[in-house]
């Protein structure tokens, strides 16, 4: 067993060498710090410079990542984050800004952020945008804010539902009810997608939005989609899109151009900016003509002479929603993901995901069931239904996967398919490893017919074994011995 890097720990063994701070200075920064954040001891562990290396690079091994191997999670667009994003995001200028400087001093991040903007904006159809929000969660909370401000201005009390198909991320309803909107859910019809009937039943003057992701999260695209988005500007409500899922569509369709009013894009998911652990991510909010009076301030400006200026002279906005200016480092990632691609390749990014998913999907049908059996876009979903004859359950399954060294795919999401096994291949993986997964999912199949209590009690091979997930989020323990709680 591999000691912990307290347990290594040896008095007098360090990893560095600093100079002597004078006595006199020391006493001056010491007189600075409150008494009460002042210890004796600090406890810290005193290990070798080869030690500490080797305990992080412990740590980074035992962390599943992107770089470390196949990662399909459905919904989540886990695509590779190019090294080059990096490169540029550490340059001195750009990384060693600060936001408070002054606006003539930081032209060149306002020059970034602002052809961010345009591209986003042609990428997604759309006149009005803010980078602003931190996710795509809070992105669907500026929307959903400046949908509530719109109906206030033009007087229309009375529109207090969203409606949010049954296919929909949970964050869409949550979002919904935070905002004060009562959510309808829309019971999606046997192509999984919304029905315009359903839709029209339910469309009323007391509906302020239809919230929608396009394609869905069974991985299919509305075909309806402009009868759908006719019918709720008709009935006086506006449309919200969910990007979560613009990985499919890049260069092909805009949310735009299918009638919505709003839409957030995560750049931490189509454009390529690490996400989960891997970083802060970035729910870029664009709208149409009606709503633009309403995106959060400031907005970003070119003027006349070329210089850019922040607009904060907005009556109608609905207010900062992110300090600062938010995640600029995502920005810079996302930028240069759009230029190293260009115009071409973002199309291309596009119909290789589709094609990915695709593929795996043809190839594992046979093996297990695939509730809705039409092409798919980016993603696409199975059901371990047929898994449980033996006994073996889904999350089984997807625990057992994570022996052969791939992350498991999305589960029991969307709630619509029982036993869902939802799997996004993303474009950057090779058909190599297309193979490879297929042939790890049918082994995993057959071994649950075959040998189902193994699978029960997977995984054998990680570093650690099954975890009481939802304690495990809420209760994390970081400590490395009870003794420091
Ligand atoms: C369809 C969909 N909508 C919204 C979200 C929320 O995005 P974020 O995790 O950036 O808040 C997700 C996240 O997985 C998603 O898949």
């Amino acid at each position: 067993m591999t000691k912990l890097i307290f347990e290594k720990s040896k008095k007098g063994r360090i990893c560095a060498n600093l100079p002597e701070i004078e006595a006199e200075e020391n006493k001056e920064i010491s007189s600075l710090i409150p008494k009460s954040f002042l210890r004796e001891e600090l406890n810290l562990p005193e290990v070798s410079e080869l030690e500490l290396i080797r305990h992080f690079t412990e740590l980074g091994r035992k962390n599943f990542s992107i770089d470390s191997g196949f990662y399909p999670l459905g919904s989540c667009t886990m695509k590779y984050n190019p090294k080059i994003n990096e490169q540029i995001s550490r340059i001195e200028k750009i990384n060693n800004l600060h936001p408070y400087q002054p606006i003539d001093q930081v032209q060149g991040a306002l020059e970034i952020m602002y052809t961010l903007s345009e591209y986003l904006k042609e990428i997604s159809g759309f006149k009005g945008i803010t980078l602003q929000p931190a996710a795509g969660a809070h992105g669907e909370l500026t929307g959903l804010l400046m949908i509530k401000k719109y109906f206030e201005k033009i007087g229309d009390k009375k529109r207090i539902k969203v409606l949010v198909p049954d296919t929909a991320h949970g964050t869409n309803p949550a979002t919904a009810a935070m905002c004060g909107f009562t959510v309808v859910e829309l019971k999606s019809n046997s192509k999984g997608q919304v029905d315009a009937e359903t839709l029209k039943e339910n469309l009323d003057d007391t509906v302020a939005a239809l919230m929608m992701t396009n394609p869905n999260t069974l991985g299919i695209f509305e075909e309806d989609i402009l009868t759908i988005s006719g019918l709720v500007h008709k009935s006086g409500g506006l449309l919200y899109y969910d990007g979560a899922n613009l990985n499919a569509i890049m260069g092909l369709a805009r949310p735009g151009d299918m009638g919505f009013d709003v839409c957030h894009l995560n750049l931490h998911k189509t454009f390529s900016t690490p996400h989960g652990g891997g970083g802060p991510g970035a729910g870029v909010v664009c709208c149409n003509e009606r709503l633009e009076p309403f995106l959060p301030v400031p907005i970003l400006k070119k003027e006349s002479d070329g210089t850019y200026n922040w607009d904060y002279d907005r009556k109608d906005s609905i207010g900062k929603v992110k300090a600062y200016y938010g995640n600029f480092g995502m920005y810079v990632r996302a930028l240069t993901y759009i230029l190293a691609n260009g115009k071409e390749g973002i199309n291309q990014i596009s119909k290789d995901a589709v094609l990915n998913a695709n593929y795996l999907k043809e190839k594992l049908k046979d093996t297990f069931d695939l509730p809705y059996d039409i092409p798919c876009m980016h993603e696409f979903v199975l059901s371990g239904k047929s898994l449980k004859k033996t006994g073996v359950s889904t999350l089984n399954f997807a625990k057992r996967l994570l022996d052969y060294g791939v992350h498991a795919p999305t589960i029991y999401f969307p709630l619509v398919v029982p036993e869902a096994i939802m799997i996004e291949p993303t474009e950057t993986e090779t058909k190599e490893q297309l193979d490879e997964f297929i042939s790890i999912m049918k082994k995993v199949a057959e071994e649950s017919a075959t040998n189902p209590e193994m699978v029960i009690k997977a995984p054998h091979n990680t570093p650690v074994g099954r975890v009481d997930e939802a304690q495990a989020a809420r209760s994390l323990n970081l400590c490395w011995s009870t003794s420091c709680n």
